[in-house]
Protein backbone atom coordinates (compact mmCIF):
# COMPACT_ATOMS: atom_id res chain seq x y z
CA UNK A 1 0.00 0.00 0.00
CA UNK A 2 1.43 3.45 -0.83
CA UNK A 3 1.59 6.03 1.97
CA UNK A 4 -1.11 8.32 -0.28
CA UNK A 5 -3.38 5.14 0.02
CA UNK A 6 -2.25 4.71 3.97
CA UNK A 7 -3.44 8.31 4.31
CA UNK A 8 -6.62 8.15 2.81
CA UNK A 9 -7.49 4.88 4.39
CA UNK A 10 -6.79 6.57 7.59
CA UNK A 11 -8.72 9.44 6.92
CA UNK A 12 -11.71 7.33 5.96
CA UNK A 13 -11.33 5.04 9.20
CA UNK A 14 -11.71 8.62 11.05
CA UNK A 15 -14.25 9.87 8.90
CA UNK A 16 -16.44 7.00 9.40
CA UNK A 17 -15.95 7.33 13.33
CA UNK A 18 -17.05 10.78 12.86
CA UNK A 19 -20.37 9.90 11.17
CA UNK A 20 -20.39 7.33 13.58
CA UNK A 21 -20.16 9.70 16.96
CA UNK A 22 -22.73 12.58 15.21
CA UNK A 23 -25.27 9.54 13.87
CA UNK A 24 -25.35 8.77 17.85
CA UNK A 25 -25.54 11.97 18.92
CA UNK A 26 -28.25 12.85 16.79
CA UNK A 27 -29.96 9.82 17.84
CA UNK A 28 -29.96 10.94 21.44
CA UNK A 29 -31.14 14.22 20.76
CA UNK A 30 -33.87 12.88 18.57
CA UNK A 31 -34.51 10.76 21.96
CA UNK A 32 -33.92 13.83 24.06
CA UNK A 33 -36.35 15.53 21.08
CA UNK A 34 -39.41 12.79 22.16
CA UNK A 35 -39.26 13.18 25.89
CA UNK A 36 -39.08 17.06 25.35
CA UNK A 37 -42.44 17.12 23.31
CA UNK A 38 -43.94 14.77 26.05
CA UNK A 39 -43.33 17.33 28.48
CA UNK A 40 -44.05 19.96 26.25
CA UNK A 41 -47.78 17.64 25.85
CA UNK A 42 -48.21 17.51 29.58
CA UNK A 43 -47.76 21.51 29.51
CA UNK A 44 -50.11 21.84 26.96
CA UNK A 45 -52.95 19.57 28.75
CA UNK A 46 -51.82 21.17 32.23
CA UNK A 47 -52.55 24.99 30.78
CA UNK A 48 -55.75 23.77 29.31
CA UNK A 49 -56.89 22.44 32.61
CA UNK A 50 -55.91 25.35 34.48
CA UNK A 51 -57.72 27.52 32.29
CA UNK A 52 -60.51 25.91 32.64
CA UNK A 53 -60.34 25.24 28.81
CA UNK A 54 -61.03 21.13 29.45
CA UNK A 55 -62.20 19.17 32.55
CA UNK A 56 -60.32 16.73 34.84
CA UNK A 57 -61.67 13.64 33.12
CA UNK A 58 -60.58 15.09 29.79
CA UNK A 59 -57.27 16.27 31.08
CA UNK A 60 -57.05 12.15 33.03
CA UNK A 61 -57.59 10.89 29.76
CA UNK A 62 -55.25 12.96 28.02
CA UNK A 63 -52.19 11.92 30.82
CA UNK A 64 -53.39 8.54 30.03
CA UNK A 65 -52.49 8.83 26.38
CA UNK A 66 -49.51 10.51 27.15
CA UNK A 67 -48.24 7.49 29.33
CA UNK A 68 -48.46 4.91 26.48
CA UNK A 69 -46.80 7.13 23.82
CA UNK A 70 -43.35 7.47 26.29
CA UNK A 71 -40.27 5.03 26.58
CA UNK A 72 -39.20 4.66 30.80
CA UNK A 73 -35.72 4.57 29.33
CA UNK A 74 -35.96 7.74 27.54
CA UNK A 75 -37.72 9.36 30.67
CA UNK A 76 -35.18 8.22 32.80
CA UNK A 77 -32.34 9.67 30.97
CA UNK A 78 -34.18 12.76 30.92
CA UNK A 79 -34.73 12.82 35.02
CA UNK A 80 -31.24 12.01 35.11
CA UNK A 81 -30.11 15.19 33.21
CA UNK A 82 -33.22 17.32 35.00
CA UNK A 83 -32.55 18.78 38.95
CA UNK A 84 -33.85 16.29 41.38
CA UNK A 85 -33.85 17.32 44.92
CA UNK A 86 -35.26 15.06 47.99
CA UNK A 87 -38.98 16.60 48.72
CA UNK A 88 -38.48 15.51 52.91
CA UNK A 89 -40.13 12.56 54.46
CA UNK A 90 -43.83 12.60 55.58
CA UNK A 91 -45.66 9.80 57.85
CA UNK A 92 -43.69 6.68 58.93
CA UNK A 93 -44.03 4.11 56.32
CA UNK A 94 -44.56 7.42 53.39
CA UNK A 95 -42.04 6.85 50.22
CA UNK A 96 -39.34 8.79 50.03
CA UNK A 97 -40.23 11.96 47.57
CA UNK A 98 -38.05 13.79 45.57
CA UNK A 99 -38.86 17.04 43.36
CA UNK A 100 -37.51 16.74 39.62
CA UNK A 101 -37.00 20.12 37.56
CA UNK A 102 -36.50 19.67 34.07
CA UNK A 103 -33.88 21.57 32.26
CA UNK A 104 -34.31 23.47 28.43
CA UNK A 105 -31.63 22.60 26.17
CA UNK A 106 -29.44 25.72 28.17
CA UNK A 107 -29.58 24.19 31.44
CA UNK A 108 -31.84 26.61 32.70
CA UNK A 109 -35.20 25.20 34.66
CA UNK A 110 -38.33 24.88 32.13
CA UNK A 111 -40.95 26.98 33.30
CA UNK A 112 -43.87 24.14 33.71
CA UNK A 113 -47.28 24.91 35.25
CA UNK A 114 -47.33 21.20 36.22
CA UNK A 115 -44.94 19.82 39.07
CA UNK A 116 -43.23 16.74 39.13
CA UNK A 117 -42.02 14.28 41.64
CA UNK A 118 -40.59 10.61 42.29
CA UNK A 119 -41.95 8.27 45.25
CA UNK A 120 -39.50 5.84 45.85
CA UNK A 121 -41.17 2.64 47.75
CA UNK A 122 -39.36 0.48 49.64
CA UNK A 123 -41.50 -2.89 49.70
CA UNK A 124 -43.15 -1.76 52.95
CA UNK A 125 -44.12 1.96 52.08
CA UNK A 126 -47.20 2.97 51.40
CA UNK A 127 -49.67 5.82 49.97
CA UNK A 128 -52.36 5.82 52.00
CA UNK A 129 -55.87 5.93 50.74
CA UNK A 130 -56.46 10.08 50.96
CA UNK A 131 -59.03 12.28 49.07
CA UNK A 132 -57.77 15.21 46.89
CA UNK A 133 -59.56 18.69 46.43
CA UNK A 134 -58.14 21.89 44.03
CA UNK A 135 -55.93 19.32 42.34
CA UNK A 136 -55.62 16.17 40.02
CA UNK A 137 -52.72 14.26 39.79
CA UNK A 138 -50.79 11.28 37.61
CA UNK A 139 -49.14 8.87 38.81
CA UNK A 140 -47.01 6.69 36.18
CA UNK A 141 -45.19 3.56 37.75
CA UNK A 142 -41.70 3.74 36.36
CA UNK A 143 -39.88 0.89 38.45
CA UNK A 144 -41.54 -2.27 40.05
CA UNK A 145 -45.74 -2.66 40.24
CA UNK A 146 -48.05 -1.49 42.36
CA UNK A 147 -51.30 -2.27 43.68
CA UNK A 148 -53.75 0.58 43.43
CA UNK A 149 -57.28 1.13 44.96
CA UNK A 150 -59.36 3.77 43.79
CA UNK A 151 -62.98 5.10 44.76
CA UNK A 152 -64.88 7.47 43.42
CA UNK A 153 -65.94 10.57 45.95
CA UNK A 154 -69.74 10.89 45.78
CA UNK A 155 -70.19 13.17 48.41
CA UNK A 156 -68.63 14.43 51.92
CA UNK A 157 -70.52 14.79 55.41
CA UNK A 158 -68.77 16.66 58.24
CA UNK A 159 -65.61 14.14 59.26
CA UNK A 160 -66.33 11.98 56.62
CA UNK A 161 -65.89 11.19 52.66
CA UNK A 162 -68.78 9.24 50.75
CA UNK A 163 -66.88 6.53 48.51
CA UNK A 164 -67.88 4.24 45.65
CA UNK A 165 -64.83 1.62 44.97
CA UNK A 166 -64.30 1.88 41.64
CA UNK A 167 -60.87 -0.01 40.59
CA UNK A 168 -58.51 -2.20 42.58
CA UNK A 169 -55.37 -3.85 40.46
CA UNK A 170 -51.99 -4.27 40.05
CA UNK A 171 -50.57 -1.45 37.38
CA UNK A 172 -46.69 -2.58 36.01
CA UNK A 173 -44.37 -0.27 35.12
CA UNK A 174 -45.64 2.53 31.91
CA UNK A 175 -49.31 2.23 33.79
CA UNK A 176 -50.64 5.07 34.92
CA UNK A 177 -53.19 6.11 37.58
CA UNK A 178 -55.15 9.55 37.75
CA UNK A 179 -57.39 11.31 39.96
CA UNK A 180 -58.91 14.34 39.64
CA UNK A 181 -62.67 15.91 41.49
CA UNK A 182 -64.92 14.12 39.10
CA UNK A 183 -63.31 10.25 38.48
CA UNK A 184 -60.82 8.20 41.14
CA UNK A 185 -60.16 11.08 43.89
CA UNK A 186 -59.29 8.75 46.71
CA UNK A 187 -56.05 6.62 45.35
CA UNK A 188 -54.21 4.54 47.42
CA UNK A 189 -50.75 2.93 46.08
CA UNK A 190 -48.70 -0.48 47.49
CA UNK A 191 -45.74 -1.64 46.08
CA UNK A 192 -45.80 -5.34 44.93
CA UNK A 193 -42.85 -7.73 45.05
CA UNK A 194 -40.42 -5.54 46.01
CA UNK A 195 -39.18 -1.76 45.68
CA UNK A 196 -41.06 0.71 42.95
CA UNK A 197 -41.55 3.77 41.75
CA UNK A 198 -43.94 6.15 40.55
CA UNK A 199 -43.39 9.48 38.33
CA UNK A 200 -46.08 12.18 39.54
CA UNK A 201 -47.49 15.22 37.69
CA UNK A 202 -49.53 16.63 39.83
CA UNK A 203 -51.46 20.32 38.98
CA UNK A 204 -53.02 22.11 41.38
CA UNK A 205 -54.32 25.78 42.18
CA UNK A 206 -56.94 24.72 40.17
CA UNK A 207 -59.84 26.43 42.18
CA UNK A 208 -60.16 30.39 42.02
CA UNK A 209 -59.90 31.34 45.46
CA UNK A 210 -59.83 28.10 47.33
CA UNK A 211 -56.13 26.70 48.55
CA UNK A 212 -53.94 25.58 45.96
CA UNK A 213 -54.79 21.98 47.52
CA UNK A 214 -56.63 19.71 50.12
CA UNK A 215 -55.28 16.67 50.71
CA UNK A 216 -56.93 14.17 53.44
CA UNK A 217 -56.60 10.92 54.39
CA UNK A 218 -59.59 8.44 54.78
CA UNK A 219 -60.53 5.05 56.74
CA UNK A 220 -62.67 2.92 53.66
CA UNK A 221 -61.57 -0.61 55.59
CA UNK A 222 -63.24 0.50 58.66
CA UNK A 223 -65.93 2.78 57.42
CA UNK A 224 -69.76 2.23 57.27
CA UNK A 225 -71.00 0.30 54.59
CA UNK A 226 -74.61 1.74 53.35
CA UNK A 227 -76.32 1.09 50.21
CA UNK A 228 -75.45 1.16 46.81
CA UNK A 229 -71.63 -0.16 47.66
CA UNK A 230 -71.19 3.53 49.20
CA UNK A 231 -68.78 3.56 52.02
CA UNK A 232 -68.86 6.44 54.64
CA UNK A 233 -64.95 6.44 55.29
CA UNK A 234 -64.42 8.49 58.52
CA UNK A 235 -61.21 11.27 57.73
CA UNK A 236 -58.37 10.09 59.77
CA UNK A 237 -54.93 12.05 60.07
CA UNK A 238 -52.44 10.43 58.62
CA UNK A 239 -50.27 9.70 61.29
CA UNK A 240 -53.11 6.92 62.10
CA UNK A 241 -53.68 5.89 58.59
CA UNK A 242 -49.78 5.16 58.32
CA UNK A 243 -50.36 3.15 61.63
CA UNK A 244 -53.42 1.16 60.27
CA UNK A 245 -52.27 1.30 56.37
CA UNK A 246 -49.74 -1.03 56.31
CA UNK A 247 -48.37 -2.87 52.95
CA UNK A 248 -50.25 -5.88 54.41
CA UNK A 249 -53.81 -4.36 54.00
FE1 LIG B 1 -52.76 11.79 46.22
Amino acid sequence: MDPLTRRDGLATILSSFAVYALVGEARAASKRGNVARWIDEQQALASSLAAGRINGPSWSAGVERLAAQVELEELWAEIARARVAPAGKGSANDPSKRHVRFLDEQGAPHKLSYGVALFDFAPDNVITPHGHRHMVSAHMVVKGAFRIRNFDRVGDEPGAMLLRPTRDYVAKAGEVSTMCSERDNIHWFVPQGGPATTFDVVVSGLDAGAPDYDIKAVDPVRGERLTGGVIRAPIIDFDESSRFYTAAV
